[in-house]
């Protein structure tokens, strides 16, 4: 058995090693050796994003059967489908960490692990469908390009095949949002009116101010961060308005303004107490969208049985 004086300089000399490679840029690979705060760092952000996958489905299946036409209802069931494939591409990148599919849907059910505030806002007419995919996706696509290029080899490998994905979603949502804005006065109404309860949502979806996370300085020094929240934030904030004004939306922000200097919009305060209230637990659906997937998991047991007995059978012969 080694003692800890001699565990203690190989342990340090793996760390300067892995602080050595993160800084050059290479990535890391499940077998690589990890720091632990690394490996943590790494299972609660891809947990996080998997469940916010799995649980973004929800506010979406709301309209699939009253999609206005088969068209429409075809490219939404392919969404919901490939928000579902992120989420198992997600689970099974983190599962190279050492942690179970089961452990993480535990967690995610005991509250513990959190998923994306936003699918905690209800879809109330057509017209969300196209907000959530040009605003939420269009969120998610800035966070997630950045994130190709993630220090964990199977993170950044899982990104790369789910923004090919996220934007066909963004232009299906802008589709929606343009077609609604070239309709009747109520349809025109009904756009604007989803525009204005999802805008600010969305811009929360990249986090708090970078000083304000504790976890950012690891984050960056591991490259696992490559930008920061609000630099992501300002990069889809310029893009976003730009699609706004050219169909007609009003962006809901009576400060929003364009930087000569800065080459970007200056935009009003976000209201972080509504951030934390809805990341308590008191959004408008934090409970309906937790008890639905609890409900359907297990329902689905079965399934799980079944298919882990067919493995067993299979080694068996
Ligand atoms: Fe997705
Ligand atoms: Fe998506």
């Amino acid at each position: 058995m080694e003692t800890a004086q001699s565990t203690l300089p190989k342990e340090e000399m793996l760390l300067a090693k892995f602080e050595e490679k993160t800084a050059a840029g290479e990535a890391i690979e499940p077998r690589d050796w990890m720091p632990e705060a690394y490996r943590k760092h790494l299972i609660r952000q891809m947990s996080q994003h998997a469940h916010s996958e799995v649980i973004g489905m929800q506010p979406e299946g709301n309209w699939v059967t009253r999609a206005p036409s088969l068209r429409a209802r075809q490219i939404l069931l392919a969404k919901i489908q490939d928000e579902g494939g992120h989420g198992l591409y997600l689970y099974s990148a983190a599962e190279t960490l050492g942690i179970t599919r089961d452990e993480m849907i535990q967690q995610l059910h005991s509250g513990k692990a959190k998923y994306s505030n936003i699918f905690n806002y209800p879809s109330l007419t057509w017209a969300d469908i196209g907000a959530i995919g040009w605003l939420v996706d269009g969120a998610a696509i800035v966070n997630q390009v950045s994130l190709q290029r993630t220090s964990y080899a199977p993170y950044s490998r899982a990104m790369v095949r789910i923004c090919k994905e996220e934007s066909f979603h963004q232009r299906q949502g802008y589709e929606i949002m343009a077609t609604m804005m070239k309709g009747t006065a109520e349809q025109r109404e009904m756009a604007q009116d989803a525009m204005n309860r999802w805008w600010w949502p969305s811009l929360m979806m990249f986090g708090p101010h970078d000083t304000d996370s504790p976890h950012s300085a690891d984050a960056f020094r591991w490259k696992i961060k490559r930008h920061t929240n609000d630099e992501l934030r300002q990069k889809f904030i310029d893009k976003t308005v730009q699609q706004a004004e050219l169909i007609g939306l009003t962006v809901p922000d009576k400060d929003l303004r364009w930087n000569e200097a800065k080459q970007g919009y200056d935009y009003g305060k976000i209201d972080w107490e509504e951030f934390n209230r809805v990341i308590n637990g008191h959004g408008p659906c934090n409970k309906q969208r937790l008890s639905h997937h609890i409900r359907v998991h297990n329902e689905g047991a079965w399934v799980r049985e079944a298919a882990e007995a067919y493995k067993q059978k299979q080694k068996n012969n």
